[in-house]
């Protein structure tokens, strides 16, 4: 070997080579890395959506297994409510509106006042997307996000109820990291169906239903307010209760199911 050649060899084998084609191999991957990162990000938030809806319709009883989800979802209305008064309002389309994000927004989230915090969430959005099913022009069920603190996570999904405003159509969850076999069994079919005809209202606008520790007394004039607990997830179940009664409450949908009460009222 000529020593042009050794040379060369070596100065293709310096650090100053192999620092400059770890950083350039570096710099390709981060672009690849992220720009993947950006192209998939609508697709994953659609997926999300589609998500979303799918939990919206299943917690309807309108969710058909293998149906098209957006077609099933545009028959349900979507409307924006001003948490405080309880109506309607235009201000912000209900399509990609952030909870999360509007919540910590300076002027589109508020502080929870203490005494009002039953889940300990301290800061919600101002506003709130409501899902409602008609049935022949009348009101059928109305579809509330709701979302709270269980054991180890935050605990997000949607609360049916009738349109007497109390009663419990379905409650399912569509996020939590609450654990496997504890926890998680608030995602069991078996645990939803127990919610099904339950009553959110006892008399006045303080929610009264309740996940109970062990199982409801069937005699009692307390069962049709009471959900059985999930043995060895007590923590998980007083989460659930407390975030039910938090959104159905006075500094929650409260206004709003209050207006839908009295509606209903009228229309008997
Ligand atoms: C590893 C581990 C995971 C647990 N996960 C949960 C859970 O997801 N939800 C819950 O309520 N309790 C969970 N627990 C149990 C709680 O610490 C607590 O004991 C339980 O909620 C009390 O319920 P019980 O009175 O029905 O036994 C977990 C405990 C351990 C050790």
């Amino acid at each position: 070997m000529s020593d042009a050649t050794v040379k060369s060899v070596r100065s293709r084998d310096s650090v100053a080579n192999t620092l400059l084609v770890a950083a350039a191999l570096s710099l390709v991957c981060s672009i690849l890395v992220a720009s993947t990162a950006i192209i998939l990000k609508p697709m994953q938030q659609r997926n999300e959506d589609l998500y979303r809806q799918q939990i919206i319709l299943d917690v309807a009883g309108l969710y058909e297994p293998g149906a098209n989800i957006e077609n099933l979802f545009a028959g349900i209305e979507t409307q924006m409510v001003e948490l405080a008064t309880g109506h309607y309002t235009d201000a912000i389309s209900a399509e990609g509106f952030d909870a999360i994000a509007a919540a910590k927004d300076a002027e589109l989230g508020i502080n929870i006042p203490a005494e009002d915090d039953t889940a300990s969430i301290r800061r919600r959005a101002r506003l709130s997307p409501v899902y409602l099913v008609r049935r022949e022009n009348a009101l059928n069920q109305i579809i509330l996000p709701v979302y709270g603190p269980g054991l180890w996570s935050t605990m997000r999904g949607f609360l049916s109820l009738g349109p007497d405003g109390s009663t419990v159509r379905g409650l399912r969850f569509y996020e939590h990291a609450e654990t496997p076999g504890l926890g998680d069994q608030i995602d069991k079919a078996e645990w939803r169906a127990e919610w099904v005809g339950k009553q959110v209202f006892e008399s006045g606008d303080q929610p009264h239903i309740e996940v109970v520790r062990g199982s409801v007394d069937e005699n009692s004039n307390e069962a049709i307010y009471q959900v059985d607990g999930i043995s060895g997830a007590t923590l998980t179940g007083r989460g659930v209760t407390n975030l039910v009664r938090y959104w159905t409450g006075p500094h929650g949908f409260g206004p709003f199911l209050k207006r839908i009460r009295a509606e209903a009222a009228e229309n008997d």
